[in-house]
């Protein structure tokens, strides 16, 4: 029975993911809707390298929250029962423009001290059952640059920015996030994900436009920058990623304020041993990780909304997966509700997998000690650093690659 429901929740999350491509406007110019109705129903061919997803895995993550009263706890228990109940609350099925007023209603009813969530968290709550936002600028050149020479990308930096970091993604640019063919042949590509301004903002939309138009490569998409809404980002990236990208290697993602040590990174994901490089998940990782109970953090969780236990996940200044992984994670993201603390989220997303994050001395999420911030050696041995202003980016950069540095 347990099988036969799981099999049965797959074949609707399949289904229902090509809907919502075959749904999106035509913004598009090189995927568009026809190509993915056209293709068929690929019953048989399910079963990819990379683990996917089953009720096994899926009762791992159950096995770490409850199934209690709480919103989100609710959310998750009800959602693999059948094809009518909605993972993320009752109606995602509005239009992306009034999504979140629609579901006001329901939280009232349903969280019973919805009123008294900080502001954020309540805006995160109305649209936590919001998907496929519009893109604001896509990827233009991005397709053209792929199809010269070899179309295999071996490693794509996913980087999340905002609108106003224009220096951060030029320090990136230049440095670390450099795109092209590296030593050794492995293709790389950079991407920078943006938000929308708020009304409150200053208007960048011209010079988005123009520096999207001259270096081909933000992606910006129709929802408020917001820290609780960088899981929402992540899984537009992954839906992007998964029609643009579906073959590449490995997939980055990370802050625009890290320094990474791109041809160490290289090296590493190039010696992965073949059997693990279809389910790689590596970074700094972080276990027994708890929700944050005090409501003036930036990590407050309120109990009404969820109890458990964090899954071990890598921080999110910057880490690394396969690309073999972006189906399966997209499959998972419509069965697991939004959470909202995105690194978290991803870390609930790969042990519902099976998939376990390894854990990467090279990776300093939390930074370095004081007195090793300038020093070369460090850094040279080191995968990702953070955080760094553009102009340390720089130096560090041009510093590991000096033909004077002798460590
Ligand atoms: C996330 O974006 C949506 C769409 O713009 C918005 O309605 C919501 O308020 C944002 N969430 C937060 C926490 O700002």
């Amino acid at each position: 029975m347990l099988l036969l429901s799981t099999v049965l929740v797959f074949f609707y999350t399949t289904l229902h993911l090509e809907t919502t491509y075959g749904h999106q406007p035509g913004q598009d110019g090189h995927l568009k809707g026809h190509d993915m109705k056209t293709q068929p129903p690929e019953r048989e061919s399910r079963s990819t390298p990379a683990p996917s997803f089953n009720a096994s895995t899926l009762m791992g993550l159950k096995e770490m929250i409850p199934q209690n009263g709480a919103y989100w706890n609710r959310l998750l228990y009800s959602a693999p029962e059948g094809r009518k109940k909605d993972v993320n609350g009752p109606r995602r099925a509005a239009p992306w423009s009034r999504c979140a007023e629609t579901n006001r209603d329901h939280l009232h009813t349903n969280v019973h001290d919805f009123a008294s969530y900080p502001v954020l968290f309540q805006s995160f709550l109305e649209s936590m059952s919001c998907r496929s936002p519009p893109p604001l600028i896509e990827q233009p050149r991005k397709r053209e640059t792929d199809t010269e020479g070899s179309d295999q990308v071996f490693l794509l930096f996913a980087i999340k920015s905002t609108p106003e970091n224009f220096a951060q993604r030029q320090a990136v640019r230049e440095t670390w996030g450099r795109e092209g063919a590296y030593p050794g042949g492995a293709r790389v590509r950079t991407v920078f994900l943006l938000g929308s301004s708020t009304p409150d903002d200053p208007d960048l939309t011209l010079l988005l436009r123009t520096e999207a138009r001259h270096f081909g490569d933000l992606l910006q998409w129709d929802f408020y920058e917001s820290f609780l809404n960088l899981t929402l980002k992540m899984n537009t990236f992954l839906e992007w990623a998964q029609k643009r990208f579906p073959d590449v290697s490995f997939v980055f993602s990370g802050d625009d304020d890290v320094f990474v040590n791109t041809p160490l990174v290289l090296s590493y994901l190039q010696s992965v041993d073949s059997s693990k490089a279809s389910q790689l998940y590596v970074g700094h990782v972080i276990t027994s990780a708890s929700a944050l109970r005090d409501s003036t953090s930036k990590y407050y969780i309120p109990v009404s909304f969820f109890e458990g236990l964090y899954p071990a996940y890598a921080g999110g200044g910057g880490f690394i997966f396969s690309g073999a992984l972006l189906k399966p994670l997209l499959s998972l993201s419509l069965v697991i509700p939004f959470f909202p603390i995105d690194d978290v989220y991803m870390g609930m997303c790969f042990k519902a997998l099976g998939v376990s994050p390894q854990a990467h001395g090279g990776f300093q999420t939390f930074d370095v000690k004081d007195k090793d911030r300038e020093n070369l050696c460090v850094h040279k041995r080191l995968m990702l650093v953070h955080q760094r202003t553009p102009k340390q980016i720089k130096m560090l950069w041009r510093g590991i690659q000096s033909p004077w540095l002798t460590c």
